[in-house]
């Protein structure tokens, strides 16, 4: 008699290949059903299935996915905009060689219009490619469709953009119709992302305020461009870019979300969930049309925030956090009755809608021109330049502390104090807070291994109930804090070299323009300094970095940040070399060395050493204040301060923190053992406070000291740092001085002669009281230990500049004890 049990077994193995294994291919007469969840192909490899999704309510798609990801993640649709019913839908290949999904009632919803009188199969290929093509005696001759041509939102690695085929968004994270943002080739060849919104349409990448994006170009008509397995993206406009973590292994995808912004993902396969490898835009805010008309997109740390003006309320949307529709006025916005006024809303910009050609006038006139014209619902306002543009649409709303203009949002005069009531609610008039977004960008820093696990665990518990399709933008809001984390972005490197001339050097150039390093003339700041002569015989500063990151994509987003930086009184920097291991920095050159030599050799006047401190401040002030994302310098000292022909101070080494191995430390403890110069550090790294840009504050004051008296930090070798705060010193030459001024701080007699007293008395005698008290003065503020009392260093800019004006003010100030 036969074993029951193997009888038993032999069945179910016998049974189930036609019920759990689905079908490799599909041929002529047969077809895939909705109401069968096993109805599908899935690729020899396992790694992509096609079949049917749910994508609402009763509503159906034929889709690829990726077999295995946290949710499944949807890489082509057959048909996104017009989805099926949940019953007697199906996917079928007729017998004519057409592919066609019908819907229930025989009603075809979409068809591939292909015909052949042979044998035809449809078949799931490892690359993820749907192909249907013609097979005679088993040999394919003929692929009659595809899938990679007629793309989605997606583009899987080896496949083909081309001029006639485009990648569209999704509607939502849950809607999977036909977005507003598209990846394609334009007219002229160049690549872009274009909003195609209701009521307007603009492209928004590349930065369309640059005329046009260097390294492109627009000759190259073949229009083609794709990922390969690696994370290599190539365009034919010459865009090519590396994903972060660039090489063979992951599986990635390179796609346009629903937020506008293109991205390469990456699969991680321990939890099966996707990392944002590449992003083109790194400020999600400049995606346009992102929240609608009449609002305002606030950049922060990890991502976006959208809010109406003031005076506007949220339009109506059925979609949660769909801001497409933006808002719309509060009350009746009529400027006729009863006039209007503005509302301001600094660090605000709105793109594009200009009414009239941009104006140079005063902010006054500028308003006025507003009223004077029917349709102009805002002004804004460039201080610096003294630009006015008056707006006649408030679209594509941004505010980022990196812009430095004012907008004045026009309103009708009853309501203007509940709008300003309003605003200040929200925040939206307020300051952004540079020192408190730069500490937060800091801790950006640390490893970000551990940040997602709960919202990974909870995907794959969802997922695990195998209840809900769809992925997205769960995963994709963590990846996009990654992206922020810094590790893998890639500034547009266009950009960069269209504003500043700077350009990317081979190491041969750079080993040519030193004569093979042989010219050395600095150590330090994470790297060694060579003199050199570039091909354009320009003369440079070549620094080698000794122990950079090798992550190329992370290396070119941090120096693109950098050569982003242009101040007089910041050294530029020309460009940078990336090649296998090698990292150098090319800056220009500067004649006079620094203040550290100039100061010991004592060749510097009074006057010199003044206009040293107030250049030295405005540079810091800039990097501070402009709250250019990061850039804490965290190692002033004069070493770092150097001088050109005419003795103007330049800041050096500025964001270098960023390109070495040791910024990426775990935590700010370790952190701060590495960073800045003894003698020079604030006490927040010592005690572990946190890092604001108040760190850099304190050492500009020691610098000023060292300025003053002549004597450096060191000299008076007492600093003990690693202490406890009760055992902590505070520097001697700090307390020196402060007991000094202190001494005679009600005296105007005792003032001048305790000043005397602490001045490098190496220097002529020629000085103007005024300048040095206010010197004095300044210093000493910004060594407070408490960083809250130490002045921001465009509060010292300020100081310093008008020392005439402040000296009274500064002496009814107490001085600190
Ligand atoms: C397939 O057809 C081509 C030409 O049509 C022939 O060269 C090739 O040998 C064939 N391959 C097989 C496996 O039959
Ligand atoms: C998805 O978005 C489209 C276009 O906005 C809309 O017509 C459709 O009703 C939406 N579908 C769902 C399920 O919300
Ligand atoms: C245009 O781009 C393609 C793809 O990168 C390249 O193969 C081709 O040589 C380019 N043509 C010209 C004229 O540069
Ligand atoms: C707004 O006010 C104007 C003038 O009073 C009036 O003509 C118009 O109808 C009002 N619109 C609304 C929506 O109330
Ligand atoms: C800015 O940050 C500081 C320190 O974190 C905080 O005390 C201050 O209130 C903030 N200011 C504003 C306007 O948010
Ligand atoms: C994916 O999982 C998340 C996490 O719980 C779930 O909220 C979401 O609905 C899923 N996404 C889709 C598109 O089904
Ligand atoms: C400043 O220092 C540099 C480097 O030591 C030196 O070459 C230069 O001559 C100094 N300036 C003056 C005026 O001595
Ligand atoms: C922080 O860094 C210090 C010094 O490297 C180390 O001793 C400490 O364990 C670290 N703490 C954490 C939480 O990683
Ligand atoms: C400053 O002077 C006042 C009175 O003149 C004295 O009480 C105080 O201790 C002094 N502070 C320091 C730090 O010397």
């Amino acid at each position: 008699m036969v074993n029951v049990p193997i009888v038993l077994l032999l069945m179910i193995f016998l049974s189930s290949p036609s019920y759990a294994t689905p079908p490799r291919s599909l041929s002529k007469g047969a077809s895939l059903s909705v109401e069968k969840p096993n109805n599908a192909l899935v690729s020899a490899n396992g790694v992509f299935t096609a079949g049917f999704r749910n994508v609402g309510d009763n509503a159906y798609c034929f889709a690829i996915w990726f077999t295995q990801s946290s949710n499944y993640t949807i890489v082509w649709m057959a048909n996104r905009d017009q989805p099926v019913n949940g019953r007697g839908s199906v996917l079928s290949l007729l017998k004519d060689g057409n592919l066609v999904l019908r819907d229930i009632g025989r009603i075809d919803t979409w068809s591939t219009n292909t015909k052949s009188v042979s044998q035809v199969e449809l078949t799931l290929l490892d690359t993820g490619n749907l192909v249907l093509r013609t097979s005679s005696s088993d040999n394919y001759t003929n692929t009659l469709w595809e899938s990679f041509k007629f793309p989605t939102d997606t583009l899987l690695p080896d496949m083909l953009l081309t001029r006639h085929t485009k990648l569209v968004s999704s509607r939502s994270q849950s809607n999977y119709s036909s977005g507003m943002y598209s990846l394609y080739f334009d007219n002229d060849n160049v690549l872009r992302l274009l909003y195609d919104g209701p009521e307007t349409s603009s492209l928004y990448w590349p930065d369309p305020a640059l005329l046009f994006p260097f390294g492109r170009t627009k000759y190259n008509s073949s229009r083609i461009a794709f990922m390969n397995s690696a994370g290599y993206f190539m365009s034919s406009d010459a865009y090519t870019f590396l994903a972060g973590d660039f090489g063979e292994g992951p599986k990635r995808r390179l796609t346009i979300d629903f937020d506008g912004n293109l991205r390469i993902y990456s699969l991680e396969e321990k939890q099966w969930k996707w990392d944002v490898s590449w992003q083109a835009i790194p400020e999600p805010c400049k995606v346009h049309g992102i929240c609608g008309a009449n609002s305002l997109c606030v950049q922060q740390v990890h991502g976006k925030r959208c809010s109406c003006l003031p005076g506007f309320k949220e339009k109506h949307s059925s979609i949660d956090h769909d801001w497409s529709n933006g808002c719309e006025p509060k009350y009746n916005h009529s400027y006729q009755f009863g006039g209007s006024d503005f509302v301001e809303l600094p660090k605000v910009d709105f793109y594009g809608f200009d009414l009239e050609a941009p104006q140079t006038m005063s902010v006054e006139d500028c308003k006025s021109r507003c009223l004077e014209l029917k349709s102009c619902k805002a002004v804004m306002y460039q201080k610096v330049t003294g630009t006015c543009y008056v707006k006649s649409v408030l679209f594509n709303g941004i505010q980022t502390p990196n812009f430095a203009g004012t907008t004045y949002l026009r309103l009708p005069k009853e309501n203007l104090k509940s709008y300003d009531d309003e605003s200040a609610r929200k925040g939206i008039s307020m300051q952004m807070n540079c020192s408190m977004d730069i500490s937060q960008t800091l801790e950006k820093d640390y490893p970000e291994d551990r940040e997602n696990r709960f919202l990974v665990y909870l995907l794959w518990f969802v997922g695990g109930l195998g209840g809900v399709e769809m992925f997205c933008i769960i995963v994709g809001s963590c990846c996009l804090y990654r992206a922020n984390g810094r590790t893998s972005l890639l500034v547009q490197q266009g950009q960069l070299f269209v504003l500043v001339g700077f350009r990317k050097f081979t190491y041969k150039e750079l080993q040519q323009a030193t004569s093979g390093f042989s010219n050395e003339v600095g150590k330090g700041g994470g790297g060694t300094v060579y003199k050199g002569v570039l091909p354009d015989r320009r003369v440079a500063a070549i620094k080698r970095l000794n122990d950079a990151t090798h992550n190329e994509g992370e290396f070119l987003a941090e120096v693109s940040t950098i050569g982003k930086i242009n101040h007089m009184n910041l050294i530029e920097m020309w460009g940078f070399c990336s090649e296998r291991k090698h990292r150098l920095l090319v800056y220009e050159y500067m004649e006079r060395g620094s203040l550290a030599e100039n100061l010991s050799s004592n060749v510097l006047d009074w006057e010199q050493r003044f206009e040293i401190a107030l250049g030295t401040a405005k540079g810091l002030a800039y990097l501070h204040e402009e709250c250019l994302e990061w850039v804490l310098h965290c190692d002033v000292k004069p070493e770092n301060i150097l001088l050109d022909s005419n003795y103007k101070p330049k800041v050096a080494d500025f964001g270098l923190s960023k390109l070495l191995k040791r910024g990426r430390l775990s935590n700010i403890s370790s952190f701060s053992t590495m960073r800045g110069t003894r003698g020079y550090m604030a006490p927040e790294w010592v005690f572990n406070l946190p890092i604001t840009s108040k760190v850099d504050v304190y050492s500009y004051g020691i610098v000023l000291l060292e300025l003053i008296t002549g004597q450096s930090p060191g000299t008076f070798n007492a600093v003990e740092i690693g202490g406890s705060a009760q055992t902590h010193k505070y520097h001697h030459l700090v307390t020196w001085v402060r007991d000094k001024m202190n001494a005679s701080s009600t005296d105007d007699h005792d003032i001048a002669s305790s000043i005397a007293e602490i001045m490098d008395s190496r220097v002529d005698y020629q000085y103007s009281m005024a300048k040095m008290e206010v010197l004095v003065r300044v210093a000493l503020q910004c060594v407070h230990e408490e960083k809250d009392r130490r002045p921001t260093m465009s509060k010292v800019v300020e100081m310093l500049s008008h020392h005439d004006n402040t000296y009274k003010e500064f002496n009814e100030v107490e001085i600190e004890t």
